[in-house]
């Protein structure tokens, strides 16, 4: 495995697990952070061997505290537009990673922190989360994602009232508003995303990808549009070996064995 000097990644099995390694900035995301995530992000699409992965951040404070505002506070706004300064994440992060991954949030999410976690297929969140978009009192706003992926997932709502007063909400309301998937106490939280993590890893590989696909795209099209995009990709699955293994399987009452193809 490569070394980094910011995120720390490990093989479990099938999973991969990257972790956020900078407690001390309360793993704020500067662009050397960036670089180290689409560099392991990539290794992990490329491993055949690897078939979901779990996103975290060191220590038991902050998921991420957000963009790192030491690096942003001199950067001249040319620079910004020049560089399309966060272009990347997404192109890197959502979608050219075609396979599931998991955000494990274990403590402050805020600004990028939270659109970070957004960028995850889910989040499971520890009792202690923190989530919020607070750029708005650095004189700033969401950069990253924020002001859509945060609407999308909790409505316009709430999601103005966070973007325009920068408070946080814990890990029971993000809950309730269906920011996260599942909320666990801390000490559980690795074992409680490991677990889910393997669950998916024991899917047949290329039915996880495409039903990543289809649900992303339900943020991108029309329902008419969906839909349709929903039938032909079930229908190209039925083509499968993996389809024809998953039906024999269950009817011969055993656990199927997946080529991913
Ligand atoms: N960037 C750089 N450093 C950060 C940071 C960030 N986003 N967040 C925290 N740190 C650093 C602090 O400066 C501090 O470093 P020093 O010890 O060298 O002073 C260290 O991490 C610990 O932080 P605090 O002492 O502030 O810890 P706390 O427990 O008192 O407060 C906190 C925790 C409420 C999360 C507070 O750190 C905080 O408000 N952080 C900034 C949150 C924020 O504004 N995020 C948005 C950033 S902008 C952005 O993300 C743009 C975008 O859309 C992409």
């Amino acid at each position: 495995m490569p070394q980094y000097e910011t995120i720390l990644t490990e093989q479990n099995g099938a999973v991969t697990v990257i972790t956020l390694n900078r407690p001390q900035s309360l793993n704020a995301l500067s662009s050397v952070v960036l670089e180290e995530l689409i560099s392991a992000f990539a290794a992990y699409q490329a491993d055949d061997s690897q078939l979901c992965a779990v996103l975290t951040g060191s220590g038991e404070k902050a998921f991420a505290a957000g963009a790192d505002i030491k690096e942003m506070a001199d950067k001249p706004a040319a620079d910004f537009y020049n560089q399309d300064f966060f272009s990347r994440w997404t192109s890197h992060l959502v979608k050219a990673t075609r396979k599931p991954w998991i955000a494990a949030v274990n403590g402050f999410a805020l600004g990028g922190g939270c659109e970070l976690a957004m960028m995850a297929d889910f989040i499971i969140a520890s009792e202690n989360a923190k989530f919020g978009q607070p750029e708005i009192k650095l004189g700033v706003a969401p950069g990253m994602g924020g002001s859509q992926r945060l609407t999308r997932a909790i409505g316009k709502s709430k999601a103005m009232e966070m973007c325009l007063t920068g408070r946080m909400m814990d890990a029971a309301e993000a809950e309730r508003s269906g920011l996260v998937a599942r909320t666990v106490p801390l000490a559980d939280l690795m074992a409680e995303a490991m677990k889910t993590a393997e669950t998916i890893a024991a899917m047949p590989p290329m039915a996880a990808m495409v039903n990543k696909e289809m649900v992303n795209a339900a943020y991108e099209m029309t329902l008419d549009q969906g839909l349709l995009h929903e039938r032909r990709l079930f229908q190209i699955l039925t083509a499968t070996e993996d389809k024809a293994e998953g039906m024999a399987a269950f009817i011969e009452k055993r656990d199927g064995k997946w080529k991913g193809r």
